[in-house]
């Protein structure tokens, strides 16, 4: 066996350790799953063996799921050719391979039991509930669950019918509806393993198991099995399905087919016998699979982000650049954010702002997420207070003497952004490290061109823009400014990647990309609001597009005070071609009332000062733009989700013909990292392909005329259209891109 290690006992156990040859983590291919036949195959032959113990040889952990370089790209290999009838067997045949092969080992008549030695995730989880007794090692980074809806597809290797058989369908489907990991304790609780114990006794225990208990059914498979908490026939176990069907549009409105699938598999599964049953499973998980979103959910949740977080944008031949220290200018509210993540990442940060008073509050917001992750367990208070005596909070500008980089998030404001960089670049540039330092801005907005003019040095100054807040989001956008040298990109992409955030790279332009094509979005909103639809029919189609808020909400979010500081930033930058957008001049007058938005409990919504409480409506929104449309009908819905979405794809177009972003992949990654654009389209370039290009244009000309100019199509869309190409074909930096 080429995967597998295998070693019989004295007590007949047959030990099978699994451990993929050169590479640093197990995951199942056709040839590790051919492994697993011969295995089951020689429990069954061999008298001498009375039982099985799986476990892995890796440190690691026990297995990743499928290989699904080898499943997306070599499955389908069999269908080459091949059309209708034959086209759908040889698909079902090749998604079915894994419940075969496992399905065999649970039936081989000798007790299987699996020493689960760290993670278990997808088609390891799914191994691991095809044996019949688990136990789990209780290491603290061991976690198991079954996270394909992540990906845009759902269990298809028997995990939709043994879970629900095992823990009951409704903790079966919320775990597998989630995708949610679970620590060892949790796993136990849950009942997805049998046993926990240290991760050097987890083989001994399950071959005990075998010598004391061994049984070779599964509980599925004997004749008095209940399915726990009731089938979809029984009283309670049909509610699980008729609530469950309603929390699934609560939840995802419809946007995810797997989801969807997954219910159908776990309902109609759980009324059939076990080998039917997964016959139906993989059904549902071959439709699944051939939906646009499961493609191109799996090519950015996968694949790119696997690229990106390993720096593939970044300029070759730059020797790798190490941030022993860094100092951050402002110790607001993305000051504070960037020096939490800098020092977790063991990055010496010094914290400045105007006065001691104002930097020390950047350190205590600093100081309160260390504690949070202190109460929730998840750090020791010897470990956070090392992470906080790694940031200085000073006014000081000259300790900044001696970093590798400065971080500069001072208020929006390009005279004082130009002030500080002056200030601060004294400092950088001077003593042993003035030659190997750099400069970047976290604007938000302004031209990185623009800001540079300020520096000694424009080859090293750059845009490191941050997403809020710091701790959560993991996008950092990279901004090349016009002088920006490639060695100054490289450096960036190295510092993103040491505070552990995913960098896109993105030319000048301002908004650069994200927020580029994210303030449309909210722009739109303010614009259903002043045309008098209510802000909760915006709101709620915001939502339903599968944003991860509506317009109005996010704008409360961001904060309307710095919304009202960019469109000032961006009206005087247009000067006379500056059209302002309805709605902008009441919430300016929001902010002038005092309503910044979340930040201080008013906005578009008041916030209850308790934080478990609901925020509502702002009654005094109905007074600046009466509502007239009170109630939307399905067809206004569809429209009004239109609106918001495509005002984001074709801004990204636009990006594109301007070379502000040239890397599908990095569009894709960064506006589902940067401000949770609709994660089921896999992106905002993955929905413009999706639609079809042409499609694309025939409905944006139609939208230019009923809306106005944000609408219309730029030429660079015209000739995809023209030619056919899709924005992968026409920008993929890879041949596997292009060829999609
Ligand atoms: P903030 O208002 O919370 O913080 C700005 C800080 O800069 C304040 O603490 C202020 O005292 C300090 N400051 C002002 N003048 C200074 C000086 N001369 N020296 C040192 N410190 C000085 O603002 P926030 O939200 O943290 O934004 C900072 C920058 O980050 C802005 O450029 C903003 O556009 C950008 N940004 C904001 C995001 C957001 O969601 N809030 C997201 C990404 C970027």
């Amino acid at each position: 066996m080429e995967n597998f290690k295998t070693e019989l006992d004295a007590d007949g156990i047959l030990l099978c350790t699994f451990d993929v040859p050169g590479k640093t983590m197990n995951t199942f291919t056709k040839s590790a799953l051919a492994d697993v036949e011969a295995i089951a195959a020689r429990a069954k032959a061999e008298p001498e063996i009375k039982g099985v113990v799986i476990t892995s040889g890796k440190t690691t952990g026990f297995c990743a799921g499928a290989d699904l370089e080898e499943m997306i790209g070599g499955a389908w290999e069999t269908s080459a050719g091949l059309t209708g009838e034959a086209l759908l067997k040889a698909n079902f045949d090749a998604a079915f391979e894994m419940n075969r092969v496992y399905r065999l080992l649970e039936t081989c008549g000798k007790p299987v039991a699996v020493a689960i030695n760290g993670l278990a995730l997808g088609g390891g989880l799914e191994l691991s509930l095809a044996c019949h007794y688990r136990v789990l090692s209780n290491g603290p980074k061991v976690q198991v669950g079954l996270p394909e809806v992540k990906i845009g597809l759902f269990p298809g290797g028997g995990g939709s019918q043994r879970l629900p058989r095992l823990i009951g369908a409704q903790a079966a489907l919320m775990a597998m509806s989630e995708g949610k990991s679970f620590k060892p304790q949790e796993a136990l609780g849950a009942g997805i393993v049998d046993e926990v114990t240290d991760d050097d006794k987890v083989v001994e225990a399950a071959k005990t198991w075998i010598k004391t208990k061994g049984d070779a059914v599964a509980r599925w498979d004997k004749k008095d099995f209940k399915i726990p908490g009731g089938g979809p026939y029984h009283p309670t176990g049909a509610q699980v399905f008729m609530a469950g069907n309603a929390l699934l549009r609560k939840q995802s409105y419809g946007n995810y087919p797997a989801v969807l699938n997954l219910m159908h598999s776990v309902y109609e599964g759980l009324q059939l016998p076990f080998d039917t049953a997964i016959r139906v499973e993989t059904r549902f998980f071959c439709k699944t699979l051939a939906t646009p979103q499961a493609k191109a959910m799996i090519r950015t949740f996968f694949f790119s982000m696997q690229a990106l977080g390993k720096g593939s944008g970044r300029p070759a031949g730059v020797a790798k650049a190490d941030f022993g220290k860094v100092a951050i200018l402002g110790a607001g509210m993305m000051g504070a954010g960037i020096a939490y993540v800098q020092a977790m990442a063991g990055i010496e940060t010094i914290l400045i702002d105007r006065d001691q008073e104002s930097a020390d509050k950047g350190k205590a917001h600093c100081e309160d997420l260390l504690k949070k992750q202190v109460s929730r367990g998840k750090m020791t208070p010897e470990k956070a207070q090392g992470i906080l005596a790694l940031i200085t909070a000073t006014p000081d500008y000259a300790a900044i003497e001696g970093a590798d980089l400065v971080v500069e998030a001072v208020f929006e404001n390009t005279e004082l952004k130009e002030k500080v960089t002056k200030d601060a670049e004294a400092r950088l540039y001077k003593g042993a490290k003035a030659d190997t330092a750099m400069f970047g801005s976290n604007t938000s907005t302004i031209p990185i061109s623009l800001l540079a003019k300020a520096s000694q040095k424009a080859d090293k100054f750059i845009g490191i823009h941050f997403f809020s807040p710091v701790d959560k989001m993991m996008l950092v956008e990279i901004i090349r400014g016009e002088h920006t040298s490639d060695e100054t990109v490289a450096k960036a992409i190295d510092y993103a990647l040491k505070i552990k955030k995913t960098p896109v790279v993105v030319n000048d332009s301002r908004g650069f990309f994200a927020n580029r094509c994210f303030i449309p979005f909210t722009a739109e909103g303010m614009m259903m609001w002043a045309e008098g639809i209510a802000p909760a029919i915006v709101d709620n189609v915001g939502r339903m597009t599968g944003m991860p808020r509506g317009p109005l909400e996010m704008l409360d979010d961001v904060a309307l005070d710095l919304m009202v500081k960019i469109t000032a930033e961006t009206a005087k930058a247009e000067g006379a071609n500056y059209k302002p957008i309805p709605g902008e001049k009441e919430v300016a007058r929001m902010v002038a009332d005092g309503r910044y938005g979340r930040k201080n409990g008013k906005g578009f919504y008041d916030y209850p000062a308790d934080k478990g409480g609901q925020k509502t409506l702002w009654e005094g929104t109905k007074s600046m733009f009466p509502a007239t449309l009170t109630e939307a009908d399905p067809k206004t819905v569809e429209e009004l989700k239109k609106r918001l979405l495509y005002v984001q794809a074709v801004t990204a177009a636009r990006c594109f013909e301007e070379g502000v972003i040239t890397d599908p992949r990095e569009a894709d990654v960064g506006s589902i990292l940067g401000w949770g654009f609709a994660p089921w389209s896999g992106g905002i370039v993955s929905l413009m392909d999706a639609i079809g290009i042409k499609e694309f244009v025939a409905e944006l000309d139609r939208m230019e005329k009923a809306y106005g100019e944000r609408f219309k199509a730029p030429q660079l869309l015209r000739d995809m259209a023209a030619k056919g190409e899709t924005f992968y074909s026409r920008f993929g930096k890879t041949e596997a891109a292009k060829a999609a």
